[in-house]
Order: structure tokens, then sequence, then C-alpha cells
């Protein structure tokens, strides 16, 4: 009668969700593994993602677990995705890549636990065995009138019991389905909406009026308070990371963490332990994030490293970062370390011009020292080059300086009226970090498209010349002798206008 009430609903109100109307084991287990901890709507968009980047066991199971990692980003309770790896090997491993059929040897696998092999084994293999989330747990308890705590584990086995019997003959992956959604849009927490309610004429708590105190729970415990410095400690365009090591968050890339240190005393004991020398630069403001059992109150703090190296961890570009796998935890901060990293494009103005000036001097030098006289190269002093800056901006060049972390570590100088991307220097510490790419850009989109642009380069600049390849330009010819003694040539590279629509090019 239960399961007939029940399962005549859900025929009409089941509710339509992306991980359904499959009877693939590996789908399912994936979408129950999510679902453990993650509701329903951000599920969906996360599964779809998963499943088209781990099409089958055997993808996932081949995958580093960085992989995994980086497509579970945001989804919390990291354990889940690497439980879910391991599982994939065993899977592939021992039972060649087919799911076995049934409830034990499900339920023996990494990071399944009762609900999860109940809900695969019903799903996909109709096995008559209830999911006993916390959606089952309130329907049944409200349904038989349990009116112990249902975290008291006697009372979870009877109340799983009571589920086993009411369990029809097939259908069985339905039934749990049916309960998941009436829990989920009826029967649930707090006021239940007991008129829509199928299951109504036969249920305890209506009979007696109490569902909406059903079901009873000891209160649980708030999170423990912990006090977390975060230091974001960067060198050269680049942010030192680590992966840690803790349960909590394990194998996850996160910035430098000291637990319970109120004034940086020990953080920053920690950092030299890492063989790193900092200097302090500022205080970045605070963040929360709650876990299930602890709340990390974090400060920000931005230090800055004399040298990249490091016994520990490493220092990586913005790039880099975007590629591993970060928690949401470290949102406040990955979002502190984005702005760090990006580079700034600035009109150099009177007061920025002497620095920019002294890295135009030092990017100068440091890219023409293996081809110019110690004399030649020993001209370009800063001075000299503030000089260059103010010729060219007399000639209505446009002038930026480049910036990164607050330092001015490059120089891009642009000609409007002759197209031309007339001077681009980053310094080497610098190169590699996206500034060079991210000023080739912003000079390409100053240009005028329809007229050809032009940029001259040292001819064995390779790195340049790739560089400006990727945004169109082409090699025309070799035009100057730079220093005559050393016979360094410069070629130009011309990007020609992009035809019209429906125009032939010539
Ligand atoms: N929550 C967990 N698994 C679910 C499922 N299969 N359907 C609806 N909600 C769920």
């Amino acid at each position: 009668m239960f399961s007939a009430l029940l399962l005549a609903w859900y025929d009409e109100h089941k509710r339509v969700l992306p991980f359904r109307g499959t009877k693939d084991p590996y789908r399912i287990w994936v979408s129950e593994i999510m679902l453990q901890q993650t509701r329903t709507e951000t599920v969906g968009a996360y599964y779809t993602r998963f499943l088209n980047r781990f099409p089958d066991v055997f993808a996932l199971a081949e995958a580093p677990e960085e992989d995994v990692l980086k497509c579970w980003e945001g989804l919390g309770y990291y354990s889940r995705a690497r439980n879910l790896h391991k599982a994939a090997k065993a899977v592939a491993e021992q039972y060649g890549g087919v799911f076995p059929a049934d409830l034990d040897l499900l339920r023996a696998l990494p990071g399944v636990g009762d609900y999860t092999a109940a809900a695969v084994a019903s799903i996909a293999f109709d096995l008559p065995a209830p999911a006993m989330d916390g959606n089952l747990t309130r329907v049944l308890s409200r349904f038989h009138g349990v009116r112990e705590d249902v975290d008291i584990p006697a009372v979870k086995r009877r109340l799983a019991d009571l589920g086993r019997e009411d369990m029809p003959g097939s259908r069985c992956g339905d039934f749990n389905q049916a309960l998941m959604d009436l829990g989920a849009t009826v029967c649930t927490p707090g006021t239940p909406d007991c008129e829509a309610c199928p299951l109504r004429p036969l249920c305890n708590a209506y009979r007696e009026g109490d569902a909406e105190t059903l079901p009873i729970k000891a209160a649980a415990k708030p999170p423990r308070d912990v006090v977390m410095a975060v230091a974001l400690i960067t060198c050269r365009g680049r942010i030192w990371m680590t992966q840690r090591k803790e349960t909590l968050l394990k194998n996850l890339w996160v910035y430098h963490l000291t637990e319970n240190d109120e004034n940086r005393q020990d953080m920053e004991k920690g950092m030299k332990a890492l063989g790193i020398q900092v200097s302090y630069k500022n205080e970045l403001g605070n963040a929360r994030h709650i876990f299930t059992h602890r709340v990390w109150n974090m400060t920000l703090y931005h230090y800055e490293a004399a040298s990249a190296e490091c016994k520990e961890g490493r220092f990586v570009t913005l790039k880099e970062m975007n590629a591993l796998p970060i928690p949401t935890a470290m949102k406040a901060a990955k979002e502190q370390a984005v702005r760090l990293l990006t580079p700034d494009i600035v009109k150099a103005d009177e007061a920025l011009l002497p620095e920019t000036a002294a890295a135009y001097s030092a990017s100068w030098k440091a890219s023409h020292a293996a081809h110019c006289s110690a004399e030649f190269l020993k001209r370009h002093s800063p001075e000299y080059m503030e000089a260059k800056l103010r010729e060219h901006i007399a000639k209505r060049h446009d002038v930026f300086a480049l910036r990164m972390t607050d330092k001015t570590v490059g120089a891009l100088v642009i000609g409007k009226a002759e197209n031309e991307l007339v001077s681009l220097y980053v310094l080497p510490e610098y190169q590699g970090t996206g500034i060079g790419k991210a000023a080739a850009a912003f000079a390409v989109k100053t240009m005028e498209e329809n007229r050809p642009m032009k940029v001259t380069v040292l001819t064995d600049n390779e790195r340049a010349k790739k560089l400006y390849a990727s945004f169109g330009f082409t090699r025309i010819a070799e035009t100057r002798m730079l220093d005559v003694k050393q016979k360094v040539m410069e070629c130009d590279l011309i990007r020609p206008p992009f035809a019209e629509e429906g125009e032939e090019t010539k």
C-alpha cells in the first residue's frame, strides 16, 4: 500500500534532474557521491562537466589525482573526489570496469557507505536496499512515528529495517528516489505540506499531529572556531603555493597557512623554516570559511620573498595557479592573489616616468646583453632611457608602465599615428608571467585593425617572434643594424589588415 501510493505520486510528481534516466552504475555512482553533501541544484553542472571529462570508469581510473581534484574544485568535501578516484581504480582493476551488482561489494569500495551502496544498488540494479539519507530518515520516522533520536545506531537500524519492509518487489530505485523527492518537496523539514502528501492517510505523525517535531535529533555541536593566518607570498610575478598534507583539504593547493597565529610570529617562523626570506608588505583583510566541524577565521597578509627558492611548495604564475585545484576556503585569498598577479598597464605620467625608465633600461640591457658592446649597453642608463621616453612623448607616442604586484616591471610605447608597437620590454625575472602577452594584446587592441600594424624585434629573439606571431604578425624584412660593430639585426614584423568580410585577400 505504502509503496503503491508513493510510486503513483512519483510517476506524476518526480523532479527532472540531470543525473536521472540512466541505468549506468558509473554515472549513478558519480552522482550519488556528489549528492552526499551537495544540493541537487549545485550538482547538475558539476555532474555534466565531470562526465564529459571522465566519461567512464577507466577514464577516471587512469587520470592523475590532480585532474580529478581540479574537476571537483568548488564542490567541497574533497575526500569524496580522492575516494572516487581510488574506487574507480578498484573497479577497473578488480572488476574489469564492471560495477558489482552486490550491496556488500559496493559498500566495500572507498568512499561508499551504507547510503551510497543502497542508492547505486537500487537505482542501477533494482536491489531492495533503502538509501537512508536525511530525506528517507525524516519521511520514515514521521510515517512510522519513530520518536527517538535518529542518530542512535539502534534507532537508525530500526528505521532502515522499516524502509526495507516498505520496499516493493521491483522499482526499488524509484522507491528510494520517490522518498527523496517527497522529502525534498512535500515532507520537508520544519513545516511539511501534509495536504499534498500521498502517504497522509497512513502517516502516524499526521495522525498524532507532531510531524513538525520529527525526526528527533540531539542538538549538533557547533563548529569549532579556528584563527588562521594566510600569507600570500609573492616573488617576481609568482606566488607561493603548497599542497596540503593534513586530512582536511588533503592534496589541494593552498597559500601559506598558519593555525592559531594571531600576531604573525608563528607564520613568519614557518616561512623561514621553508627557506623563504620574506619582507612584510601589508594586511589584506579577513575571510571566513565554515567547514562541518570548524570555522576558519582568516586574516590575509601579503609578503614578498627575496628569491623564489624554497624547500617545499613552489612559486607559480597566475596561469599556473588557475590550473591547480584550490579549495573554496581559499576564495578570498585567491581573489587577492589574482589581483597581485594581474598585469596592470598604466599610462606613464610624470610621477611614473622615472621608474618606467628604470625598468626600460634594465630590461633593454638584459635583452641586448648578448649582442651589444659593453659601451653601447652602458649608454642605456635609466636617465638616458627617461630622455628617450620623453622624446617618444614629444612625438605623440603613448608610453605605458607595465606593472605587477605594485611594481613597474616593464615599458610599452605605442605610436598611434604610425600604427606601430614601438617598444615593449619586460624585466627578465617577470618574463613568463603573462605580462608581455597582456601588453602586446593591449597594444594590438589600441592600434587600428584596418591598417598594417608594425613592430620591430631582434632577428634572433625567438620568444618575441612567437609572441607576435600569435597576434598575426609575420616577418617582412631585416631592416636596421642596431649596433654596426656587433652586426645585430632587427627585423620588422607586420600584421596585415584583416580582409573585410566578402573581400578576397590578394
Ligand atoms: N539526493 C541524492 N541522490 C538523489 C537522487 N537520486 N535523487 C534525488 N535526490 C537525491
